[in-house]
């Protein structure tokens, strides 16, 4: 099969890696916005253009004829690239802009769910101005704001974490009903975040393991949000969710599936990437992805044993109940290595080099360039190192060797998947839920 895949970060060298293994792609076709070295030896066509150009990626496809395609990022999505392709008679193991909108909208997710009485929601209302604004958020405690449309992980601000009064939230939500039309006031969620990420085709949902991200710069949840530092999965759950938890996360996605569906007449087809929080008596959604996870991709695909090609053709043929879709039951943390200055202000254009990496590390690139004397960081998360191991102990060891490898101005976290952060955060859980 010729596959086309769309994006360039570390999250699509590792979908690139995964489709490029399989021995039913014959080629790999990627349209990017920059060269990723990573992707660019994966692939027999590699293609620099505008993302978000759905009449160019559409172009470029109907020049090179795959038989799918799959999108890496929220953007092309929201751009309409799964509509045009689908229109040249290209499938896609990802979802039409309307169907995208569970990500691109938050406005439309919080309704969607509670038009069809999906459980997980906050208290939440939208507004398109700020009338009554300052008085539902103040009524709610702590509060919320999120910006209706895509931010790229800069659009939810929370009370005590990015902003401390009711004046300050009311200033940051005007923002966004100037830049988006809408924005979105909900209740603040105290608890453990964590992704669920399932492959969905329409009628079935399939979940990856569960995975924990760290948005926060810095150790100790620091500093300001990013799109995500590092993740690690537990073999078999995250300590501090039950089974239940994990039950319940998979019921919403199930239900909100269902009623995408009812809601807009077709099937969701991809990656419903539920972000979820374990709250005292339970589980509630603070949003979903159209996507795969970035970094979390990184863990979910380098646990999945199944064929990736296989996966995302029965999410296109919707015959994903009749795949025996596998993963390890090893633990994987992954650490990104970042400019300093990120994401505030990066240093840009500065050399880095990889050195000697133990077995069970690997690496995947994102915001860098290949120039002829090495690697060179473009500004945001550069290269993201995964340790995968039987358990969680070495998995982080492996990761963290793979990050000192690196010399040139760089850091990175070095506290995701030890145990002294997954201890507070289990003991966090149970002070919660006694
Ligand atoms: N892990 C954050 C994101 O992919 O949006």
């Amino acid at each position: 099969m010729k596959i086309l895949l769309v994006g360039n970060g570390a999250r699509e060298h590792i979908m690139a890696e995964k489709l490029a293994q399989s021995p039913k792609c014959e080629e790999l076709l990627v349209f990017a916005s920059s060269m990723n070295p990573g992707i660019e030896t994966l692939s027999r066509i590699y293609h620099v253009g505008d993302l978000n150009d759905a009449k160019a990626v559409r172009a470029f496809a109907e020049q090179n004829k795959p038989d799918f395609a799959v999108i890496g990022p929220e953007a092309p999505i929201a751009a309409g690239v799964v509509d045009e392709l689908e229109e040249a008679g290209i499938p896609c193991a990802s979802p039409t802009r309307k169907l995208g909108q569970l990500e691109s909208s938050k406005s439309f997710t919080r309704a969607l769910l509670e038009k069809y009485h999906v459980p997980g929601n906050p208290y939440f209302r939208i507004f398109k101005s700020e009338n009554g604004l300052a008085e539902y958020a103040q009524s709610l405690g702590q509060f919320v704001v999120k910006a209706d449309g895509l931010h790229g992980g800069k659009g939810v601000l929370v009370q005590g974490d990015h902003f401390e009064t009711v004046e300050e939230g009311v200033e940051a939500a005007k923002k966004f009903i100037e830049s988006d039309g809408s924005v979105v006031i909900e209740e603040k969620f105290v608890g453990q975040e964590f992704s669920l990420m399932s492959f969905v085709d329409g009628e079935s949902v399939v979940d990856m393991p569960p995975i924990q991200d760290h948005k926060r710069a810095f150790v100790g949840d620091k500093g300001p949000n990013t799109g995500g530092m590092g993740s690690y999965n537990y073999p078999l759950n995250l300590p501090f969710l039950t089974k239940q938890d994990l039950k319940d996360a998979h019921e919403i996605t199930v239900r909100t599936a269902a009623a995408l569906q009812q809601e807009l007449g077709r099937p969701y087809k991809g990656v419903m990437y539920g972000g979820f929080i374990a709250v005292k008596n339970g589980v509630r959604l603070i949003e979903y992805n159209a996507r795969l996870g970035d970094p979390e991709a990184m863990n979910a695909l380098s646990l999945l044993e199944t064929d990736f090609v296989d996966v995302c053709k029965a999410i296109i043929d919707c015959t994903l109940d009749r795949l025996n879709i596998r993963f390890s039951d090893q633990a994987t943390v992954c650490k990104y290595v970042v400019p300093e200055g990120y994401p505030t202000n990066p240093r840009k254009g500065d050399k880095i080099e990889i050195g000697e990496l133990p077995g069970g590390v690997k690496f995947y690139l994102a915001s860098v360039d290949q120039r002829t004397d090495g690697l060179y960081m473009l500004g945001s998360r550069a290269v993201a190192f995964v340790g995968m191991a039987d358990t969680i102990e070495e998995a982080e060891t492996l990761a963290q060797k793979g990050v000192e490898s690196v010399s040139g101005p760089i850091f990175y976290r070095e506290d995701i998947g030890t145990a002294e952060l997954i201890q507070a955060r289990v003991y966090m859980m149970k002070k919660l839920r006694g």
